[in-house]
């Protein structure tokens, strides 16, 4: 559990907020890519942190993040003009190019205007595996690009989408650091059934209740759940937390090609979240199936794709079906990450964690508060948080059956060195 105080500070993101000023020292997912695919293509809304902010392509294909509100009266520069390397407010002409520098003053005489007075507010971005990234903490702090494994892969190899969620973006990544929900929450009661969802056959579900080794690093932590199968077996599967809010796991696509793949957890405010869904395939190129993400419920069939709205939702209790629920899956409600939208949000928009027990199973999401509290104690004492270097990298995740009592550090997480763990708990 967390006292009050301890689940306010963590959870509350907004400007000038503890954990609001920990996360803006990390590189954030703003938008996909394809959402601003051209110059000159309209500018699209983007609310993070709490932030009302614009988006938008230049005519020299450069990207802009500027704060949605026009500094002379404050109207919305959404129904700006995107024209001529820079965004013009349609009520009085005023223009901005993607550094925030006002270029013109139309309703002002030549020699009264004050232009180089005037500043859009306008913060960094790069673009990354499909995703457009922004740093929203001082300039003098700003980390490294951020590149994972997934945003090297060529495009051919991977899948991107994005989703709101009606929580907390906290309740999100803990859904996503809790491997013991997983082979309850999305078994499928069939094993003939065609829904998402992991067969009663697969080791798994197999397994009994896992115990749960994490490996502290710089990044965040490795965690595995470990499994015991049988008598002389066990089902091994790796996960990793990099800071503030992404989780990479092993994963299989539809037409069972082996993937990585992985969620982060954004901030669009204190109660909504925007999740990216990613997954890459390190050998074949993925198919077309593969990207409508059926079993995980992510796809063009489930969630709108202009507004990112889930179709299965709150209002319509996830498409729910009892019938199914008896016979077919655990949940009765399709799609792997709409049961985990389900049940999170189903917790409120931030769950009050002072009413919590939780047990040993609970490990790496209690280690997972203790680094963020530690990153909000980092920052506020003037020091880097940790997350912000390098070593999250090449990180991959892995599932395999090994006989009891092997290696399984040596033989599933080759890429991770020894030195990269700072403890184990
Ligand atoms: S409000 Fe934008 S130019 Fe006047
Ligand atoms: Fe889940």
């Amino acid at each position: 559990m967390l006292s009050h105080e301890d689940n306010e500070l963590v959870t509350r993101i907004t400007p000038g907020t503890p954990m609001g000023q920990a996360m803006r020292r990390y590189w954030i997912p703003a938008l996909l890519a394809r959402e601003i695919a051209e110059p000159d293509s309209p500018p699209v809304r983007v609310r993070l942190l709490g932030e009302d902010l614009l988006a938008f392509r230049d005519s020299a294909g450069r990207i802009g993040l500027v704060d949605e509100y026009c500094p002379h009266r404050r109207a919305s520069l959404f129904f700006g003009r995107n024209e001529d390397r820079g965004l013009r407010c349609v009520y009085h002409g005023w223009k901005f190019d993607v550094a925030g520098t006002c270029t013109d003053m139309m309703n002002e005489p030549e020699e009264h205007d004050f232009k180089h007075k005037v500043r859009l507010t306008a913060y960094p971005v790069c673009e990354q595996g499909g995703i457009v990234w922004a740093y929203l903490g001082p300039v003098e702090h700003m980390p490294p690009r951020p590149k994972f494994a997934w945003t090297e892969a060529p495009e051919t190899h991977r899948h991107i989408t994005k989703v709101i969620q009606e929580c907390n973006w906290l309740q999100g990544l803990e859904g996503g650091i809790d491997t013991s929900h997983a082979p309850i929450m999305h078994r499928l009661l069939s094993e003939t059934s065609t829904r998402g969802g992991f067969k009663p056959s697969n080791p798994f579900v197999r397994g009994k209740a896992p115990k749960l080794v994490v490996d502290i690093t710089d990044y965040g932590y490795q965690y595995a759940g470990i499994r015991p199968l049988g008598d002389a077996e066990m089902h091994i599967r790796t996960y990793h937390f990099v800071l503030p809010f992404h989780q990479i796991r092993p994963s299989r696509a539809e037409s069972g090609i082996p993937t990585i793949a992985g969620h982060a957890w954004v901030p669009i405010d204190d109660e909504t979240t925007m999740v990216y869904n990613w997954a890459y395939s390190p050998n074949a190129p993925l198919t077309d199936t593969d990207r409508l993400e059926r079993g995980l419920g992510n796809g063009p069939a489930d969630v709108d794709p202009s507004t990112f709205r889930s179709m299965a939702n709150r209002g319509n209790n996830y498409r729910l079906d009892r019938g199914v629920q008896r016979r077919e899956s655990y949940t009765g409600i399709d799609g792997i990450n709409v049961q985990d939208r389900a049940i999170q949000e189903s917790m409120g928009r931030i769950v009050d964690r002072s009413k919590e027990h939780l047990g040993p199973a609970d490990k790496a999401i209690i280690q997972a508060r203790k680094m963020l509290r530690q990153a909000v104690k980092t920052v506020q004492a003037g020091g880097t948080p940790d997350g912000t270097g390098t070593s999250y990298y090449a990180l991959y995740a892995h599932e395999a059956v090994l006989p009891n009592g092997a290696d399984w550090r040596r033989q599933v997480t080759p890429e991770m060195p020894a030195e990269l763990i700072l403890q184990t708990v």
